[in-house]
């Protein structure tokens, strides 16, 4: 690994502890205005202090985000079909030379596999991985599970490990029973996305089990995002993440900052 990508790698994954707490609002690229992100710079613009690293598109990043922020950027790189066609119909659409240009710390894209177009998706990872390498920039390979698909320790342990074995730097993947086993069988760092909104304490209990359980932390959109109170949501997460808080305890922070709001720091 070259001193390029493991540096950048180290904006997104902080070495003060192996974790990470990204936050996803990348979802318009196929959903458009989605529930909570309508408004999207008054949405993220108070979670940012709180987020390790931000994981969004070329365009909501150029017109949305304070580029002063301290927080570093993952660029979705993919896309295509909207919600409304065949999701797995995607190409790469956000070149590396943008990637650079926007001082991102890493990309990222989806693969489908298991979908209509599983075989290409892969591939793209491949092309994606080749270029990526030869400028230091991580990959991250985002598993997206087709309607019909189970999410299960099987299918989602398939889709990681053919991630990791295309190149990828680190995979993005759902919680499921017997998450450990697809930890085991991926040997790049795993990052779990939240999925549809839980209740709270759920979401917790989610993200607390998915680091014990060898998840390197959480690339989480809408468990915050659609969250009464995304700012304490977020941080009670990263008591879970970084600093090993139990559930109750980051329960009562997620609780306890609805009356007292927390100062940026
Ligand atoms: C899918 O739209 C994206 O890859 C999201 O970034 C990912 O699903 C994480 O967001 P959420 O926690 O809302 O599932």
């Amino acid at each position: 690994m070259s001193f390029g990508l493991k540096n950048r790698l180290s904006k997104i994954i902080k070495p003060q502890t192996g974790k990470t707490v990204m936050l996803a609002v990348d979802h318009g690229y196929f959903q458009g205005p989605t529930t909570g992100l309508r408004d999207i710079k008054s949405a993220i613009t108070p979670l940012i202090p709180y987020t390790d690293c931000l994981f969004i598109t070329r365009g909501i990043l150029r017109t949305c985000v304070d580029p002063s922020i301290d927080a570093s950027i993952c660029l979705r790189v993919s896309g295509g079909p909207s919600i409304l066609g065949e999701l797995s119909n995607e190409d790469i659409t956000t070149s590396m030379e943008e990637a650079l240009r926007l001082n991102a710390s890493g990309v990222g894209m989806s693969i489908f596999v298991g979908a209509q177009n599983e075989d290409r998706t892969i591939a793209n990872l491949g092309k994606l991985v080749n270029e990526a390498q030869r400028y230091g920039m991580p990959v991250l390979a985002i598993t997206a599970v087709g309607k019909e698909m189970a999410r299960d320790a099987r299918y989602l342990g398939l889709a990681c490990r053919i991630a990791a074995e295309m190149g990828a730097d680190f995979v993005k993947t759902y919680y499921c029973d017997e998450f450990y086993k697809v930890v085991e069988g991926c040997p790049v760092p795993i990052v779990m996305a939240g999925g549809k909104k839980i209740p709270e304490r759920d979401a917790l209990q989610m993200t607390f089990n998915a680091i014990k359980e060898g998840a390197s932390g959480v690339d989480m959109g809408r468990n915050i995002f659609q969250s009464d109170n995304p700012v304490g949501m977020i941080n009670a997460i990263r008591a879970i993440v970084h600093d090993g808080a139990t559930v109750d305890e980051a329960y009562d922070l997620y609780e306890s900052s609805k009356s007292q709001p927390i100062e940026v720091g």
